[in-house]
């Protein structure tokens, strides 16, 4: 049988398989975005970055609590002025692989979004990535921006004036109806919608009574997530007509494929990272190439979104 056709178009962009590396899992280096790029990722996430340089939070910031992740790095990064210059120096590390750049942009105020997303594009990045899981320091109460349509919304427009890059904004599921904040930001002419990032979280140590994590609230990430973001991801489907990343627990091809199922156009994947190491990228295509020739399947549009399909009526089934 030839093999499975797997290469995918995210807005007129080339992935050669449908994995993307997840902002913030490889620090900020344009080394290691070129190692995962060899290592067989479709495309690569770089680290969130902001107007200015943030130390993050004081460790412990990461911790395996034996059914996932649990962090709170706190956004560290060294600013958008050197975030730039390494997106730059990716750029052409990635470019001769075929392998497609995607930076990651966060800020505190809608016009901090705008000026950041000014300055990355100056790199030429193939996306930006916009993280609205950050508070807004402007709203009364520090509420992350994807937590409401109307402040998702604002973001997205802002962003989408200030670059003429195709834009992806990145949802929470730390919400009630993710589908209308998904709504939102389409109508806020969003390009790709990717989800989801992590889930807020606490582990405790029981033996001193206190939370692990220095910042003590933290975000869930791995295996443990993965039937939240299917759900999120299933219920976007639903509610938008743009592209779809999926995210969130995916640690095998099955898991990928799972995302598909449901509706994503493309697979993000973070924690494997760490359980699988890089290898993952080119382990976890092949793993999806042999879903594939087992069901018949030549493109992953065959079974993109099958999840959504009509279950036949009674009636309609056959009798045993
Ligand atoms: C250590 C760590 C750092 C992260 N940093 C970022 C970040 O800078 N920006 C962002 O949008 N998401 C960040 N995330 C979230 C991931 O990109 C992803 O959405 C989440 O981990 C779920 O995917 P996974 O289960 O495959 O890890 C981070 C996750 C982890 C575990």
């Amino acid at each position: 049988m030839t093999q499975p056709e797997l290469a995918v178009d995210l807005c007129g962009v080339r992935l050669s398989n449908p994995l993307i590396l997840a902002a913030g899992i490889l620090g900020t280096g344009a080394e290691l975005l070129e190692r995962v790029a060899r290592a067989g990722a479709g495309a690569v996430t770089a680290k969130s970055c902001g107007l200015e340089p943030r130390a993050g939070h004081p460790n412990p910031t990461v911790l395996d609590w034996g059914h996932g992740l649990i962090n709170a790095i706190g956004l560290a990064n060294p600013g958008v002025e050197e975030m730039a210059a390494i997106l730059k120096d990716a750029k052409g590390r990635l470019k001769p692989l075929g392998v497609p750049l995607i930076a990651s942009i966060f800020a505190e105020t809608v016009e901090g979004f705008a000026e950041v997303a000014r300055r990355v594009s100056k790199a030429e990045p193939d996306f930006i990535e916009v993280n609205i899981s950050c508070p807004n320091v402007a709203a009364e109460f520090g509420r992350p921006f994807a937590a409401d349509p109307d402040s998702a919304a604002a973001v997205t427009k802002a962003v989408k004036e200030a670059t003429h890059l195709p834009i992806i904004v990145k949802l929470s599921p730390n919400v009630t109806d993710i589908a209308t904040i998904a709504r939102a930001v389409e109508a806020a002419r969003a390009d790709v919608i990717a989800a989801i990032n992590t889930v807020a979280g606490m582990v405790i140590d029981v033996d001193c009574g206190q939370p692990i994590l220095a910042n003590r609230v933290g975000g869930l990430s791995g295996p443990a997530i993965r039937p939240i973001a299917v759900r999120c991801v299933y219920e976007i489907y639903q509610a938008v007509d743009i592209p779809i990343i999926g995210l969130g627990g995916v640690v095998d091809g099955r898991d990928a494929v799972e995302m598909i199922v449901a509706g994503a156009t493309a697979v993000g994947v973070g924690s494997a990272v760490y359980y699988r190491g890089v290898n993952a990228f080119g382990e976890m295509t092949q793993e999806i190439a042999s879903f594939m020739v087992e069901h018949g399947h030549k493109t992953l549009a065959d079974f993109k979104g099958m999840a959504h399909e009509r279950l036949p009526k009674s009636s309609e089934t056959s009798e045993v």
